[in-house]
């Protein structure tokens, strides 16, 4: 689903951030990616997500090489990724209902096929009784929710987390987790960038540890 091939970032003329990655990332896989404040992690889902070019070696989403693709196929390949930020970005002047479904609007989708899937999902994740409500009235927790929601509207192949917890308490991200854990059982291939111990923790799934530029597979038994 998601191929690095001795792929190399550098920004401008400074030193190289992520050096000779070879990653692999299956279809339906579940990856933590972990590592120090400034290993790379931001910079690596970048890449994946197509916001950043590789400085050298090629990057493969579904197979395809990206850097032969136009803008305009890497426009719609980037519509299979819903990507949860840090700081979630949702948009203050527009309500919940409307900045979860703005991706299906910029994808021109009518209202009317897409309505009752929508309040669906806005309901599992537990907003359905703040469909009007603007996100600065929000909790940071449902600020999170309203962001997830929004990148998993379109019902991406792939969904990229990055800090997803860092600005909220622990059993609210705990909680986020089983929501990628239930979207990951139906078949998304989800990467999760995180530098808390706690979120990892208690998972069964591979971690990808970026240090120094280059990446290594740990595997933890449960704990
Ligand atoms: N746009 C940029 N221009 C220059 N340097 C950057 C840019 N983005 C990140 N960096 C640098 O790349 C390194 C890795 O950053 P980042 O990918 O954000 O790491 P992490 O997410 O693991 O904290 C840091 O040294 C950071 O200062
Ligand atoms: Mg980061």
């Amino acid at each position: 689903m998601i191929r690095l091939q001795n792929v190399t970032l550098r920004y401008q003329q400074g030193p190289d951030i992520l050096r000779d990655i070879n990653l692999d990332i299956p279809q339906g896989a579940f990856r933590f990616l972990t590592g120090p404040s400034g290993a790379g992690k931001t910079s690596l889902l970048k890449l994946i997500f197509l916001a950043h070019r590789p400085s050298r070696g090629q990057v493969f989403l579904m197979g395809q090489d990206t850097a032969q693709q136009s803008r305009k196929s890497r426009a719609l390949m980037r519509r299979h990724i819903g990507v949860v930020f840090q700081d979630f970005r949702l948009i203050d002047h527009l309500t919940v209902y409307d900045n979860i479904t703005l991706p299906l609007r910029i994808a021109g989708e009518k209202q009317n096929r897409w309505h009752d899937n929508a309040v669906e999902l806005i309901n599992w994740v537990g907003l359905g009784d703040r469909l009007d409500a603007l996100p600065t009235t929000l909790s940071g927790g449902e600020q999170q929710r309203a962001a997830i929601a929004r990148a998993v509207i379109t019902r991406p192949r792939i969904i990229i987390a990055d800090e997803p917890t860092g600005n909220v308490d622990p059993e609210i991200g705990a909680r986020l987790l089983r929501l990628l854990v239930e979207l990951n059982k139906m078949g998304t291939t989800i990467v999760i960038a995180t530098h808390d111990r706690q979120l990892w923790e208690g998972f069964d799934f591979p971690r990808l540890h970026l240090d120094k530029g280059q990446i290594g597979l740990v595997k933890e038994a449960m704990v």
